[in-house]
């Protein structure tokens, strides 16, 4: 029998659509946003200034190949522009390479508490997520390898993950390729490749150059503060590129964005003064929330994941009505299954404090 209405592909109704991070308390005078892993120095004032300019002139259609673009990112990394594809925020880029490289019944691994986007993306292509278990909140190579079928066809790998903030060693990460069969295509999500500071860390480039089945993506939405343009960027082959290129909108991405990033990527003294504030409040927050008596996975990114008790009064869910009622607004990690525990984006001096002082008060509190 022929449906009564339109059904959408089968997999669409399984998905849980993706909740952002909160930006609102109500009833509070000053509100510290660390919900969503955005940069509390916001973008490069050179970046503002372009997409300023660029408003004098939204009447004309953008260079649906944003070149300019792909030839900044070009010159900032050592990479050919024609290995580039820029999207509208690396969501875009993700959701292109699962409607790209899946089919229904194949399959497509993500890790335990890997980025909500990849399930997402997998059902939406009319795939099935697989879910590889996790050690110590870390992705695990032999996990991710054991999870292969025949039907496998994208391994998804943050690195760093969001929102554990933990990261797999290059020579792991080399490691997980090797094992891969070629027709398998592994996709290293680096949106936070530019907060590490590890010496056994690399975002991807390497096996993008060397191997003709991996792909790095990357964002303009965290160290660059364009988070509200939409902006990211893959390299990978030449033939993914082409594959991606045919399905992309032909004008995914916007006129604002295409310039905000020129600038972005070009000022390089901006970025450094983000790292060093991340680098330097990240070590105090990691220092200072077990001094709390709460554990805190170590992170290599821009927030930390931050466990809480199961005794009432002192569960996550307590903490995040705590903190949001004084402004402070975390992110509850319930989807991500981690239920007893919140994640929090390094802010500014200002906020951090606050957060760490709040946490003393909610744990000292009566509960
Ligand atoms: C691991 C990871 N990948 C990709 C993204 C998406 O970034 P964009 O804003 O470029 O779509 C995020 C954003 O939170 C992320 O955490």
């Amino acid at each position: 029998m022929p449906a009564s209405r339109p059904q959408p592909r089968p997999g669409v109704l399984d998905i849980e659509a993706y909740v952002p991070g909160k930006s609102k308390a109500s009833g509070v005078a000053k509100i510290y946003k660390l919900s969503s892993n955005e940069t509390p120095l916001g973008p490069s004032p050179k970046a503002i200034a372009a997409y300023r300019q660029v408003a004098e002139h939204l009447e004309d259609y953008p260079d649906g190949a944003a070149s300019d673009l792909r030839e900044a990112i070009g010159r900032a990394f050592g990479l050919d522009p024609d290995r580039i594809v820029c999207g509208a925020g690396s969501d875009d880029l993700l959701n292109l390479l699962a409607r790209a490289y899946l089919a229904d019944g194949d399959e497509a691994i993500h890790t335990t508490h890997g980025f909500l986007v990849y399930p997402i993306a997998t059902l939406g292509a009319g795939a099935k997520p697989v879910v590889a278990p996790e050690k110590n909140f870390t992705a695990d190579v032999d996990a991710i390898l054991a999870a292969l079928t025949p039907k496998t066809k994208i391994v998804f790998l943050a690195n760093p993950n969001n929102p554990t903030g933990t990261y797999v060693p290059f020579d792991e990460v080399k490691r997980l390729h090797r094992g891969l069969p070629p027709h398998v295509l592994l996709v290293l999500d680096a949106a936070y490749a530019e907060y590490v500071r590890r010496n056994d860390y690399e975002a991807g480039i390497e096996l993008v150059a060397t191997t003709d089945n991996t792909v790095m993506c990357r964002t303009f939405s965290k160290i660059h503060g364009l988070a509200g343009l939409r902006l990211g960027w893959m390299y990978g082959p030449a033939h993914v590129v082409e594959a991606v290129n045919r399905i992309r909108g032909p004008f995914n991405v916007n006129a604002p964005a295409i310039a905000a990033g020129i600038a972005a990527i070009e000022d390089t003294a901006h970025q450094e003064t983000s790292r060093e504030h991340n680098s330097r409040w990240l070590a105090w927050l990691m220092d200072e929330i077990p001094k709390l008596g709460l554990e805190v996975t170590p992170s290599a990114a821009n927030f930390v994941l931050i466990h809480f008790p199961k005794t009432k009064g002192r569960t996550a869910q307590d903490a995040d009505k705590f903190l949001t009622a004084r402004g402070l607004i975390l992110r509850q990690v319930g989807a991500y299954k981690l239920p007893h525990a919140l994640r929090m984006s390094v802010g500014t001096e200002e906020a951090n404090r606050l957060v760490v002082k709040a946490l003393g008060e909610f744990m000292g509190s009566r509960p």
